[in-house]
C-alpha cells in the first residue's frame, strides 16, 4: 500500500517536532520545514528514508518554491499541517516584536496555507490543518499581536473552509487551539497556569486529524476556559487584569 505524505512546518521544536515524531512512528511519508537545519536533520535521521528536509523560512519571498520542491521529494502531498509561529507577551508594546508577530503569523501563515489550498484544489482534495491557539479566542492585553494574529489564522481557516466548499474543492479543515504548552515559545520569565506537555498535545493533535475534527481545543480545562471567557461581555472583559 502506498504511504500516506504529510508535510509538517515548525517541525524543529516543541509541538511541530512531537507531531512529527508519531507521523514518522505510524509509517508516513514526511517532509520536515524549519529554518534550523541541523534539527531537521536530527529528525531525519529517525527514519532516513521516509523523512525529507526543506530548511526554509516561510517568511521569505522563495518559501512557496521551496514548499513545491519539498512536495516533488515526497512525490505529492496529503496532508499540510502547519505548526510554524511565534509569539510573545509584549505589555511593553516593542513594535519589532508585534511586526514579526505579524510577518510570521499571518503573512508567513497565508503564504503557506494559500499555497497548500490551490495544490489540494488541483489535486483532486486534501487536508489542512494548523496549531493556532486559545489566545485567538479573546483579546489578550499582555500578548497583542500574538492574540490578534491568532484570531487571523482561525478566521482564515473558516474562510478557506467555506470557500473549498463553494468551490467542492474537497479540503478538510483542522483548527487546532491548545492552551499553554512547555515549549521554548513560552520559555520566558512568566509563570504560566494549567502547563502542558508537549508530547501530550501532539496526541491530541494527530487524533483530532485523524478523526477529521473541523475545530480542536486542547485541553478539556481549556475547553471550559474557553466557553466560560466567551460569555464574558467586552466592556467587562476590557476591564479585567488577565496577566501571569
Ligand atoms: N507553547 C504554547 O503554549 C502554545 C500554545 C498554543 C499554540 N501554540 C502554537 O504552537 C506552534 C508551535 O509553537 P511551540 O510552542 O511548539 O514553540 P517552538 O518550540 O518555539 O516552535 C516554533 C516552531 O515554529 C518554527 N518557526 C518559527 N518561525 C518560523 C519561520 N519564519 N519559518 C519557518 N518556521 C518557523 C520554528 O522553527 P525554526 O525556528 O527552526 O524556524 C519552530 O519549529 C506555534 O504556532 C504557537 O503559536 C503554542
Amino acid at each position: 500500500m502506498k504511504s500516506k505524505r504529510i508535510i509538517i512546518s515548525g517541525a524543529t521544536s516543541g509541538i511541530g517536532c512531537e507531531i512529527a515524531k508519531i507521523y514518522i512512528s505510524q509509517g508516513w511519508k514526511v517532509g520536515i520545514i524549519g529554518r534550523r537545519e541541523n534539527l531537521l536533520k536530527e529528525l531525519q535521521d529517525l527514519n532516513s528514508s521516509n523523512v525529507f528536509v526543506q530548511a526554509m523560512d516561510i517568511n521569505s519571498d522563495n518559501a512557496t518554491q521551496q514548499f513545491q520542491n519539498l512536495i516533488t521529494q515526497l512525490g505529492g502531498m496529503d496532508i499540510y499541517f502547519h505548526v510554524s509561529g511565534i509569539g510573545y507577551q509584549n505589555t511593553q508594546l516593542d513594535y519589532a516584536k508585534e511586526l514579526n508577530t505579524v510577518e510570521t503569523n499571518c503573512k508567513g501563515f497565508t503564504r503557506m496555507v494559500t499555497f497548500a489550498f490551490n495544490y489540494f484544489a488541483e489535486h483532486g482534495g486534501g487536508h489542512i490543518a494548523a496549531i493556532t491557539s486559545i489566545a485567538g479566542t479573546k483579546g489578550l492585553g499582555v500578548s497583542p499581536a500574538y492574540s490578534a494574529t491568532k484570531r487571523y489564522q482561525n478566521q482564515y481557516l473558516q474562510c478557506l473552509a467555506q470557500l473549498s466548499s463553494m468551490r467542492k474543492a474537497k479540503i478538510i479543515f483542522t483548527d487546532i487551539r491548545p492552551g499553554f504548552v512547555a515549549t521554548d515559545l513560552l520559555n520566558d520569565s512568566h509563570n504560566y497556569p494549567m502547563l502542558m506537555n508537549k508530547t501530550d498535545v501532539a496526541k491530541a493533535a494527530y487524533k483530532a486529524v485523524e478523526k477529521k475534527k473541523r475545530i480542536k481545543i486542547i485541553d478539556w480545562r481549556y475547553y471550559f476556559l474557553v466557553a466560560a471567557w466567551k460569555c464574558i461581555p467586552n466592556c467587562i472583559w476590557e476591564r479585567i487584569s488577565v496577566k501571569n
